[in-house]
């Protein structure tokens, strides 16, 4: 089945050009997602193209009118009316790897990128189905974060990544921070491979690294150690992981 991605934006360049690379590139190329760009310039009815008005009340910034965000949801809309309407804006709900992988189980995904200080809450009320941030940051629109929320999903997809297992070892996928990697050459001026990389035994490979990806996780995201339940074997490494810090 095909990912149907219908981006509702102002700058489809920023969004197709973005995705002709890498990766997702080639899952457009070989025919596992396709994407729609709807510009809502395209849609407004006066004669200069007004995509934006001043904000009732005063204030700063401009606002994207309905009409036109309205008519173009709605064309988007016409392509898959079954898939849920997606905001792109500060306002929305943090987007986290568990998220991502309920979304590439849908059929798609019809994504409205924010721009300027904001969209007229009408068309929040009236054409949006939920309203998703990628963190607690602004940008200047929703087309960044539409890349984000694109590539995040669509690696997920059947066939999108080579190696069917390299999303399961993801970061986050358990709840954890990923593990250190390391290739040739073993030496870089006195920094060394460690030596149980080079073993060639796997249970001590794969506790290892299980090891220093709990360490990891509980030195510099401890939020996320707090909540997860760690098993009895995550404990024991944590705890290992820690007196050896004490150690040296
Ligand atoms: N548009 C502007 N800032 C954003 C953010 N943090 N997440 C999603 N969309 C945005």
């Amino acid at each position: 089945m095909i990912y149907q991605i219908d981006v509702v934006t102002l700058f489809p360049d920023i969004i197709s050009s973005a995705l002709t690379h890498g990766v997702i590139g080639r899952a457009k190329g070989n025919g596992l997602i396709e994407l729609r760009n709807w510009n809502p310039r395209n849609y407004a009815q006066d004669k200069h193209k007004t995509v934006d008005d001043r904000p009732y009340g005063g204030g700063p910034g401009m606002v994207l009118k309905h009409q036109p965000l309205s008519a173009a949801i709605k064309k988007a809309k016409e392509k898959q009316p079954k898939t849920k309407v997606i905001l792109l804006s500060p306002q929305g709900t943090q987007l986290k790897q568990s998220s991502v992988a309920e979304f590439s189980k849908r059929k798609g995904m019809i994504i409205v990128c924010g721009r300027y200080e904001g969209v007229d809450e009408r068309i929040i009320m009236s054409e949006i189905d939920e309203e998703w941030s990628i963190g607690d940051y602004v940008l200047s629109g929703g087309e960044f974060a539409a890349l984000v929320l694109i590539d995040s999903v669509c690696r997920l997809l059947p066939g999108v990544l080579g190696d069917n297992n390299s999303a399961n070892e993801d970061s986050f996928v358990d709840g954890l921070l990923d593990y250190p990697h390391y290739t040739r050459p073993d030496d870089i001026n006195g920094l060394i491979v460690p030596e149980i990389l080079q073993s060639g035994n796997h249970e001590e490979i794969r506790r290892w690294r299980l090891k220093q990806a709990i360490g990891k996780t509980w030195r510099i995201r401890p939020d996320l150690i707090e909540s997860i339940e760690l098993n009895e074997e995550q404990k024991l490494l944590l705890q290992e992981y820690i007196d050896e810090i004490k150690k040296n």
